[in-house]
């Protein structure tokens, strides 16, 4: 009874002793350390320490603190699969007479052990051979041959088979469970004696063995062991055959093939470290890559302050505001990001802006260039490049304008250098760059091409004229859709503001007045007679005299202008000018000639006179118009009632009668009564001559040939780009004409 109870508790003893835990699981008190060995599972030192499926895995501890493995000193256990020992070496010494004195072979038993490829069989000696015979199932065995006659032809550090050489160990690692190293000689080794005594033959891990040379060769006994490298793996079966019953530990551990070709093997995750085949705190544990105690980052963060641990691996926390560059692992600032971003998306927006703008600024400026261009030609510039290159045509003097020069000019045509607007169109102060002042007319023209030709023709004569009382056409600008004349500037407004406007302080004296109308005579004579080609007005009155600052008379206003061929007399024409200016018989006929300006100066000059306008309907009981009204009034002999008080005096009157005469003169009905232009001048300009000859000389000294002397014009033969009228197509008879229309 008491036995059985003795075996009972035995039994129970040896259970829980033996009892194998959960998957294999080594027990609790297991030694971990045998001397400077750790001693790990699935190794073990005691029963239930170890890998039980396997007894090879039992390792003895000597209480020297000498681990073994079967007889062989462990040094080291790695969990990948191997196991490194202590390699002896085998040896086989010869006496001098050529016998063997000493041997010592070694033959290790692995069990399921195999031999690493990590390992080399090393063989030192001169006529030396050994060898290495696995036993197992089937036997097989390697070795190598060295040989070497003088000490002399051996060198270190190769083992080239001239006093060492190794072999690559490669048996199958199922096929043995031990092994036995031979060491011999070729044969008999009395001549090498004294250098080398013995044959050495050892297995080593590659590496640490290096070949000295003779010493070696004279006593490698006396050189400490080599470790050597076994292979170990769980079973036989690999990762899939055992599945979910592999030894591995539960946590973060996992199987993988053993490299030696049977079994399998543990290894942790990655971002984990411990035993892979235990499933307690020693198992697979979560490696903190942040701490700073190894001397190599774990971690790639760079900044180790903002390494921060996690589970299974670790990341780069960056302060707040910050974020993580996962390129260069470094924190950037978010601020600084959205500011680089936006900022990049900012200039990449506005480059993209500025380049379309570019383009679009481009391609409306060659659009405008080209608009330019095709004005520039539809308003006959070309025709005009053309003719200021011919000979003949040097003293036209015409500049021709930009566009842009013109704008600049009137500061983008404003409103408030409109100097007048009217039936002929608008009439700008433009101040060039070097502030002289200008005055741009818009010019009217029709669109076709004969116009454009006559149009052109028309400013190269008229910028021929240089007279002191004609309004100087400076040039054009042919590059806008509407062509512009520039002219000189006359600051002190026209004839007629001065008779009937009240703008300008004291009314002109009958001095000024007869002054005046001589210098339209004469202009108007000079126009008809002198100038090179002869230029018929047609609109000739008040509004179209200017006056500068001196009151001198600047005819103005050739828009509607002839230029007469040589060879026609008259020329029938759409009848234009001003109504209450307009000659009756060109009205009636709509012949042309330069009688029609005489009619027209003499209504000018009748206003004059009078200070009356040229149509008034103000006049009760009277004629409306300024020539019946004067005619009647000089034959019911009551002239002094109409003419202007301002200027009577005492001693004018009969150069008042005088000048009233010829301006009925020149309004006669029929064209071929009327004086010439030039005797008109003559005549007025002697009643000036009478009343002050002194003066005259002294104003006009060059002129006064052309004026007095009647000039024939001198016939140079007709051109065809003369005889047009430059704007026919606009009857402005009904028009209702503006005083402010001065050009
Ligand atoms: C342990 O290692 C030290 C130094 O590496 C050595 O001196 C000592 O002999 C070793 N002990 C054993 C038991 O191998
Ligand atoms: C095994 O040896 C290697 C170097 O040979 C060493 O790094 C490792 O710590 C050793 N392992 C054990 C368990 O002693
Ligand atoms: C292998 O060698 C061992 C010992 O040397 C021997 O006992 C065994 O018979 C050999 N086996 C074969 C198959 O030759
Ligand atoms: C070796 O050679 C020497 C002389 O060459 C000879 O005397 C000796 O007997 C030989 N030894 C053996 C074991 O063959
Ligand atoms: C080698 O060891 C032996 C004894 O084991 C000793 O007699 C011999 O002198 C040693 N040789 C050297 C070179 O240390
Ligand atoms: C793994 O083990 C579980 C129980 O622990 C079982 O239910 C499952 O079928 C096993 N899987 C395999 C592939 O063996
Ligand atoms: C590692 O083990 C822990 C604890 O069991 C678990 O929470 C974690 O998910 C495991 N990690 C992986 C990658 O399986
Ligand atoms: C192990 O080897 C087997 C057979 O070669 C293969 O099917 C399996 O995928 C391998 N397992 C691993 C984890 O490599
Ligand atoms: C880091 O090293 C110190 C001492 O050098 C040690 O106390 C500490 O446990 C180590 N920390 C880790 C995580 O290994
Ligand atoms: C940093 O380490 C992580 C994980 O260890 C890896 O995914 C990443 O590519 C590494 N980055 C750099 C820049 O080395």
């Amino acid at each position: 009874m008491k036995k059985v109870q003795s075996l009972v508790l035995v039994a129970i003893f040896f259970y829980i002793a033996y009892k194998e835990p959960v998957n294999g699981q080594p027990r609790k008190d297991c030694q971990t350390r045998c001397g400077n060995v750790t001693v790990e599972y699935p190794f073990g030192t005691s029963p239930g320490c170890y890998y039980a499926g396997d007894p090879n895995f039992h390792l003895t501890c000597k209480e020297t603190g000498k681990l073994l493995f079967g007889g062989i000193d462990v040094i080291n256990i790695s969990h990948s699969g191997e196991l490194r020992v202590m390699d002896k070496i085998s040896y086989a010494c010869y006496d001098k007479q050529g016998d063997l004195s000493v041997k010592s072979s070694y033959s290790y038993t692995l069990g399921s052990l195999s031999l690493s490829q990590k390992n080399k069989f090393n063989v030192v000696g001169c006529n030396a051979l050994a060898l290495l015979t696995t036993i197992g199932q089937q036997n097989y065995s390697t070795g190598c041959v060295s040989t070497c006659n003088s000490p002399s032809t051996v060198n270190g550090g190769d083992c080239n088979g001239a006093g060492c050489c190794r072999t690559d160990v490669s048996v199958p690692s199922d096929s043995y469970d031990s092994f036995e190293i031979y060491p011999s000689r070729l044969e008999n080794m009395t001549s090498v004696h004294d250098f080398n005594p013995c044959t050495y033959a050892f297995l080593a891990e590659i590496g640490t063995f290096h070949f000295e040379g003779v010493g070696d060769l004279k006593n490698l006994r006396n050189v400490t062991d080599f470790p050597l490298v076994l292979d170990w793996s769980i079973g036989n079966q690999n990762c899939e055959q055992v599945g979910n019953r592999s030894i591995c530990g539960m946590k973060n551990s996992t199987c993988f093939n053993s490299t030696r070709g049977t079994g399998y093997n543990c290894k942790c995750l990655d971002g984990y470290e411990g035993n892979p085949y235990l499933s307690n705190k020693h198992g697979c544990q979560d490696v903190n890559e942040c701490t700073t105690n190894s001397t190599i980052n774990k971690h790639n963060c760079s900044d180790p302050s903002t390494c921060r641990n996690k589970v299974g691996g670790f990341y780069c926390k960056c302060q707040s505001g910050y974020r993580l560059d996962t390129t260069t692992m470094s924190c950037k600032h978010k601020d600084y990001e959205w500011a680089t971003i936006l900022l990049g998306t900012t200039i990449g927006f506005l480059s993209i802006l500025l380049v379309s703008s570019c383009v679009k600024q481009k391609r409306k400026h060659r659009k405008m260039t080209e608009l330019q261009q095709k004005f520039f030609q539809q308003n006959g510039g070309g025709i005009l490049v053309r003719r200021l290159s011919r000979p003949g045509t040097s003293n036209a003097n015409i500049q021709i304008f930009t566009d842009e020069s013109m704008k600049e000019a009137t500061n983008g045509y404003e409103e408030s250098r409109i100097l007048g607007q009217g039936g002929q169109g608008t009439v700008y102060k433009g101040i060039l760059p070097d502030d002289s002042v200008i005055a741009i007319k818009k010019a009217r023209l029709g669109g076709d091409s004969s116009q454009v030709e006559q149009f052109i023709n028309e400013v190269l004569v008229l910028s021929q004229i240089n007279h002191r009382n004609v309004v100087k056409l400076l040039g054009c600008c042919l590059e806008t859709e509407v062509p512009l004349l520039i002219y000189e500037f006359i600051n002190s407004g026209t004839l007629s503001d001065h008779l009937h406007g009240f703008l300008f302080g004291p009314s002109l004296t009958w001095e000024q007045r007869l002054r005046i109308a001589v210098e339209i005579a004469g202009t108007l004579a000079y126009l008809h007679s002198s100038a090179s080609i002869p230029i018929i007005h047609r609109d000739v009155k008040t509004a179209n005299i200017l006056l500068d600052e001196n009151l001198t008379a600047k005819v103005a206003d050739f828009g509607a202008s002839r230029l007469i061929p040589m060879d026609k007399e008259q020329l029938t024409t759409m009848v234009q000018g001003t109504p209450g200016y307009l000659d009756p018989e060109y009205y009636n006929t709509g012949l042309l000639n330069e009688k029609s300006d005489v009619y027209s100066f003499g209504v000018v000059l009748m206003e004059l006179l009078t200070g009356q306008k040229a149509l008034c309907f103000e006049r009760p009981l009277q004629p409306k118009h300024l020539v019946s009204y004067i005619v009647s009034a000089m034959k019911e002999n009551r002239l002094h009632e109409v003419i202007d008080k301002k200027v009577i005096d005492e001693d004018n009157w009969k150069e008042i009668e005088e000048a009233a005469r010829v301006a009925m003169e020149c309004t006669r009905v029929t064209g071929e009564e009327r004086p010439l232009m030039t005797e008109v001048a003559a005549k007025l300009e002697g009643l000036r001559v009478t009343k002050n000859k002194h003066q005259w000389s002294d104003q006009y000294p060059g002129q006064t040939e052309n004026l007095v002397g009647v000039h024939i014009i001198s016939a140079q033969g007709g051109s065809s780009t003369i005889g047009y009228d430059s704007i026919k197509n606009v009857a402005r008879l009904h028009t209702s004409k503006l005083d402010a229309d001065i050009y």
